[in-house]
C-alpha cells in the first residue's frame, strides 16, 4: 500500500502541558488529530470545573490561527473530589472524563488518590451521570517490581472496582501487558488506549547499546511477548481498543538527567508511528477504526467527518524540537520513518 486515507483521528490520551510548553507542542497534535483528551496532571492539577474551564481556554488561546481542534477536558481525581464536582463537570458538556492516578505513580501525580476505597461516592456519582473513569493502572508500592505494577493493580484493585460499579465506563489507559488485554476483553464497559511506543518497542529497547532515557515512560515498556499481545489487540478490530498516544513532553535536560522524567514525545509523528506498527503485521486496513472510530464510539461522541492521508514516504525524525529552556527530543529522534501524513490537517 502506497497511501492510506482515513477519517480524521483523535488522540484519547494526551499531555498538552501549559504556558510556553503548550504553545510548543499543540501544533503537532492539531496537525493530525481533530480532538484530544487533555490530561489534567498540571501543577497544580485540574481538579474541578473552574480549573478545567480555565485550562480549556488556555488551550484554545494557544491554537495556531485558523486551526479547528476540540480539547476534551478531564478532571484529576484527588482525595477531596466530591460528587458535586462530578455533576458540575458532567453538566459542562466539555469535561469528558475523570483521571485516576495513584499518588506518586508518575509525573505530577503527588495529588493523586491515596486510598481508592475512599472514592466510592465519587465513582457512584460518575456511574450515575455516565462520566468515564480513566485509570493510570499501576500500584505504587515500591516493593512491587516495576514490571509487575500493572498486573498488581488489576489483581489488587481493578477486579474489585469493576464488579462494584458495573455500569461505570472505564478506560484502562496506556495498557502495556497481556494481563490488561485479557482483563479488558473479559470486562463489560471497559476499554483501553494503547501508545505507539508500547506497540513498537519492548523493554530491551531501553538498553539498546546503552541507556536510552527517551524510551523511558510509565508504565514502563514490557517484554516482547507483551508488545506482541498489544499489537494483536490494537489490530484485532475489537472496538475496546483505541488510540491514545500518551505523548508526554519533557525538556531534554529533564530526561537526560541524574533522575530522569518519565514520558515519550510522539505528538509530532503519532499517526506515522502507528502506521508503521500496523503495517508490521499487515494490518493497515485496521488502522482507521483504531484511530478514528473506536474512541468516539466508546465516549459516545460523533465520529469526525474530514480525512487525513498517510503516504509511504521516508523522512528523518528530527533530533530535537524547540521547547522552553531545553529542546524536546521526539520518540526515535534521528531515525528514518517510512510513512508521512501528507494531507488533511497538515
Ligand atoms: C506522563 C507525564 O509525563 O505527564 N508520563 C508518562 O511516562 N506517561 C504521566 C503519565 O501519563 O503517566
Ligand atoms: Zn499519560
Amino acid at each position: 500500500m502506497e497511501s492510506l486515507t482515513i477519517i480524521q483521528p483523535d488522540d484519547w490520551h494526551l499531555h498538552l502541558r501549559d504556558g510556553e510548553a503548550l504553545k510548543a507542542v499543540l501544533p503537532h497534535t492539531v496537525r493530525q488529530f481533530a480532538r484530544a483528551i487533555a490530561m489534567p496532571n498540571l501543577q497544580p492539577p485540574v481538579r474541578n470545573l473552574a480549573d478545567a474551564t480555565a485550562y480549556r481556554d488556555r488551550i484554545l488561546a494557544a491554537l495556531p490561527h485558523s486551526a479547528t481542534f476540540e480539547p476534551l477536558m478531564t478532571l484529576y481525581l484527588t482525595d477531596n473530589t466530591s460528587p458535586d464536582d462530578i455533576v458540575a463537570a458532567s453538566e459542562s458538556g466539555f469535561v469528558k472524563a475523570v483521571k485516576y492516578y495513584p499518588a506518586g505513580a508518575t509525573t505530577n501525580s503527588d495529588s493523586g488518590v491515596t486510598d481508592i476505597s475512599k472514592c466510592d461516592v465519587v465513582f457512584k456519582a460518575m456511574e450515575s451521570v455516565d462520566l468515564p473513569l480513566l485509570l493510570h493502572g499501576e500500584v505504587t508500592d515500591r516493593h512491587v517490581d516495576i514490571f509487575d505494577r500493572e498486573r498488581a493493580f488489576i489483581e489488587n484493585y481493578l477486579i474489585d472496582l469493576r464488579s462494584k460499579f458495573p455500569k461505570l465506563r472505564i478506560v484502562l489507559e496506556h495498557v502495556t501487558t497481556s494481563d490488561s488485554v485479557e482483563f479488558v476483553l473479559s470486562s463489560d464497559n471497559t476499554a483501553a488506549t494503547i501508545t505507539p511506543q508500547h506497540l513498537l518497542l519492548n523493554r530491551t529497547s531501553i538498553f539498546q547499546g546503552g541507556l536510552r532515557p527517551h524510551f523511558y515512560c510509565l508504565p514502563i515498556l514490557k517484554r516482547e511477548t507483551h508488545r506482541e499481545a498489544l499489537l494483536e489487540a490494537a489490530t484485532s478490530g475489537n472496538p475496546k481498543f483505541f488510540l491514545g498516544t500518551d505523548s508526554a513532553p519533557h525538556a531534554r535536560n529533564r530526561k537526560e538527567s541524574f533522575c530522569g522524567c518519565a514520558g515519550c514525545y510522539s505528538a509530532l509523528h503519532a499517526m506515522e508511528l502507528y502506521a508503521e506498527a500496523f503495517e508490521s503485521v499487515n494490518a493497515l486496513d485496521k488502522l482507521e477504526a483504531f484511530a478514528s472510530f473506536h474512541g468516539p464510539d466508546f465516549y459516545k461522541l460523533p465520529r469526525n467527518t474530514g480525512t487525513i492521508t498517510l503516504t509511504k514516504q521516508s523522512w528523518t525524525i528530527p533530533r530535537e524540537l524547540p521547547f522552553p529552556d531545553s529542546p524536546l527530543v521526539p520518540l526515535r529522534a534521528g531515525e528514518d520513518i517510512e510513512w508521512k501524513v501528507t494531507e488533511g490537517r497538515v
